[in-house]
């Protein structure tokens, strides 16, 4: 059945305002800290400054410490069974702030509870849990924190959809930031067979560009220096609204805009990546040259199983392409070992992949089983000390590749966007370069948040190391 968007109609939005003004005075007198804690993806983050932006609405602060909150949202993840499990050992923990505050809300929401079975397990085993809420009800927490908080029951709302458009919810953003996320799309309609996502954040759903530019003018008034476009598969954008902008256009749109700042971009699926948004992307002033463009494996017959719809020489010809354009790309990667049945031989393949293209960096992942996914069917007969190995190998590979193209910057000088200090090390500031590298200063502290030269002194595999040559106004 095609799918067809449902936006969310204004007044619907306003009337969660007006119950968040109603929650605010029910509470009148009363603590209000809320604690919101994020699992998974820059996507996640960017749900969760909605989550922020309604709970002040409601009148509440925030803190980082659970003990203290008087209302807990963790926003959580389903991509693998590792976040999963961090996620449930984290919420039982919440027993003790709970026993110590026993009038403390305790609310979960995000893509791990959109699955049934997850949904099922907490309401049998987490009693201390009082509201579940699915991605496509985040736009009526208000209602449903209300619900909560006057019936003085649980409340479990996490229907099965192919999700929503919701505009005019607020936010609150880390003001102390100069870097922004902008979601301009949700959704997935790949499939690719061992994700969850598609079933749990829905089909594809394009904002309008207009909603997108109206929202990055905001943020670059008021100070962002980097806005980065997110999305499950960004380069799909405005496939669902036929005549309007597709994604080459919408970069376009927003590099037009006054200010001087960075457009970054996650994620692209390589089938949909073309050649006309790399030739935007090098055209585009604003628009830093990095890529993130996962491959998931070098071989041929995982890569149809996984049902990626590009072989390996189909995805070395962008590669090609997208340096053609610009010389100077920075390249990214994801990359899955051990996906069921994947033999020795063709995971070398993905190793001789990672040679033959020299990430600058990748993201590794061992296979997850996900239930409900087509991949979760599949016999899988390497133990997970095999998966290890040759996770192990790909990982060391990739950070000699690293080490060495890292190297290659030192001596160079770079502009960069300081971003803030380095933990633990007193008197260094984190920056990245246009293409996304981090760079370690030794700076005064009134650099952050400002643009600078940078002249790189040194390396390694995570890192560059510089110092600023002058301060750009
Ligand atoms: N197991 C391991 N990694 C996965 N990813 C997605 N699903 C799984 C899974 N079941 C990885 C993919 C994707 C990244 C966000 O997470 O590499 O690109
Ligand atoms: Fe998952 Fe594939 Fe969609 Fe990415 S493109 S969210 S890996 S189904």
């Amino acid at each position: 059945m095609p799918y067809e968007r449902q936006e969310i109609a204004p007044e619907r939005i306003s009337q969660q305002l007006d119950i968040c003004q109603q929650i605010r005075n029910l509470r009148a007198g009363k603590a209000s800290l809320a604690f919101v804690d994020t699992y998974g993806c820059q996507q996640n983050e960017a749900d969760s400054e909605k989550l922020r932006g309604y709970l002040a609405a409601m009148g509440f602060s925030f803190t980082d410490n659970e003990a203290e909150a008087d209302v807990i949202v963790v926003n959580t993840c389903a991509v693998r069974e590792h976040a999963e499990m961090r996620i449930l050992g984290n919420v039982g923990s919440l027993n003790h702030t709970k026993k110590a505050k026993p009038e403390q809300l305790i609310c979960l929401c995000g893509c791990m509870v959109q699955q049934a079975h997850m949904a099922e397990k907490i309401k049998r085993s987490y009693p201390l849990v009082n509201l579940v809420f699915g991605p496509h009800e985040l736009w009526r927490f208000p209602e449903l924190l209300l619900r909560v908080m006057t019936k003085k029951g649980r409340v479990f709302s996490a229907a099965p959809s192919d999700g929503v458009v919701a505009e005019g919810i607020p936010a609150v953003r880390d003001r102390s930031s100069v870097k922004a996320w902008l979601s301009i799309m949700n959704g997935c309609n790949n499939f690719c067979s061992y994700c969850v996502v598609p079933y749990v954040r829905g089909r594809e759903r394009s904002r309008r560009a207009e909603d997108i530019l109206r929202e990055a003018k905001q943020l670059i008034d008021s100070g962002a220096k980097e806005i980065t476009l997110l999305g499950q598969n960004v380069n799909s954008y405005g496939k669902d609204i036929p005549g309007g902008p597709d994604f080459a256009d919408l970069i376009r749109m927003i590099n037009a805009l006054d200010g001087d700042f960075l457009i970054r971009f996650m994620t692209s699926h390589p089938k949909d990546a073309t050649e006309k948004l790399f030739r935007t992307m090098a055209e585009c002033e604003k628009c830093a040259h990095q890529l993130h463009l996962p491959v998931q494996s070098g071989n041929d017959r995982v890569l149809h199983a996984m049902n990626r719809y590009y072989d390996r020489a189909a995805y070395l010809e962008k590669v090609a392409l997208a340096r053609h354009y610009m010389p100077d790309l920075v390249l990214t990667s994801d990359i899955i070992v051990g996906f069921p049945g994947e033999t020795d031989e063709e995971f070398e393949d993905t190793l001789n992949l990672v040679r033959e293209v020299r990430y600058d960096a990748l993201f590794t992942f061992i296979y997850s089983k996900r239930e409900g996914t087509v991949a979760a069917k599949l016999p899988d007969p390497f133990t997970r000390a095999d998966k290890q190995r040759r996770f192990d190998r790909l990982v060391e590979e990739q950070n000699r590749i690293s080490a060495e193209l890292h190297a290659a910057y030192v001596g160079k000088t770079l502009r960069v966007l300081v971003d803030g200090r380095v933990p633990g090390r007193e008197g260094e500031l984190s920056s990245r370069t246009s293409g996304g590298r981090l760079v370690h200063l030794t700076a005064a502290p009134e650099l952050i948040g400002q643009w600078a030269q940078v002249r790189i002194t040194g390396s390694n595999t995570w890192a560059l190391y510089g110092t600023p040559e002058n301060r750009e106004e």
